[in-house]
């Protein structure tokens, strides 16, 4: 049977699969470090806005918003619940925008589809490209170690929806087959070391780069399964080719 592409047939049950996932926390989180380094974001960018869960928190306390998500159908249901919200289909390496933001956000896991590091490279650039000088990147990701935990063989299944999840440690990825009835569409996410994260986000131009792990803020140790991480937009960008 020929998959179908990621978050397409999921997208009908994504919202109730999610209905745990601590949005506002993250937001509130995120927001908190912000302030704590003195940066008060008016707008963001979110990165994955899939069925725009994650954007409600900020659009609640008065940011402008505005999504990338290269799903047709995730964005169907953004667009539905968030009218006001400007959203864009395209792929986190290659959407162009004529404008930059306070914040660029990414929430749960969403740039871990991004399988090689180089593509995870290409996303922060162009994050950057789209911040003004100053302003941050703040993004959750999966370490390996989360991957190989919370992405071991297993088969969770509820209502009509079965999620079958294996990882290889060799390659780092993690496999989600998710079948809804009897149509099928296949994840891959690759887990990230906040080291290696680091390096990727200095090698694309950001500074002041750090890692916490929610919700207590301390920092991720090597069995830490998740993080997330904070980058700085230079306030005086280099000109291209410097
Ligand atoms: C786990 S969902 C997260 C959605 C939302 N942020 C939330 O927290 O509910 C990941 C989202 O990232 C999108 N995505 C994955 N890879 C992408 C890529 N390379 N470019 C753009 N969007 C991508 C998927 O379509 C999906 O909607």
């Amino acid at each position: 049977m020929e998959a179908h592409p990621p978050f397409s047939i999921l997208a009908r049950v994504y919202d109730r699969l999610m209905e745990d996932v601590p949005y506002e926390g993250w937001a509130e989180f995120v927001l908190a470090v912000l302030a704590g380094v003195g940066w008060l974001p008016r707008d963001l960018l979110e990165l994955g806005v899939g069925t725009g869960n994650a954007l409600l928190p900020f659009l609640r306390r008065g940011l402008e918003a505005v999504g990338v998500d290269s799903s047709e159908q995730m964005l169907r249901l953004a667009r539905s619940k968030l009218p006001q919200v400007e959203l864009l289909q395209a792929d986190f390496r290659e959407y162009r925008l004529q404008r930059r933001f306070d914040l660029v956000y990414s929430a749960f896991d969403s740039l871990n589809n991004l399988t090689e590091p180089a593509y995870l490279a290409a996303a922060f650039a162009n994050a950057l490209a789209h911040l003004r000088p100053g302003g941050w990147l703040a993004a959750d990701l999966n370490t390996p170690e989360g991957l190989r935990e919370l992405w071991r063989e297993e088969v969770w299944e509820e209502d009509g929806v079965r999620l079958v999840y294996g990882y290889d440690p060799a390659t780092r990825l993690g496999r989600l087959e998710a079948w809804v009835g009897e149509q099928v569409e296949v994840h891959l996410e690759r887990g990230y070391t906040p080291q290696e994260t680091r390096l990727l986000l200095e090698s694309s131009g950001f500074e002041s780069v750090f890692c916490l792990t929610y919700p207590h803020g301390g920092e991720p140790h090597e069995l830490s399964d998740r993080f997330w991480v904070f980058a700085r937009a230079p306030h005086h960008p280099q000109p291209a080719g410097a």
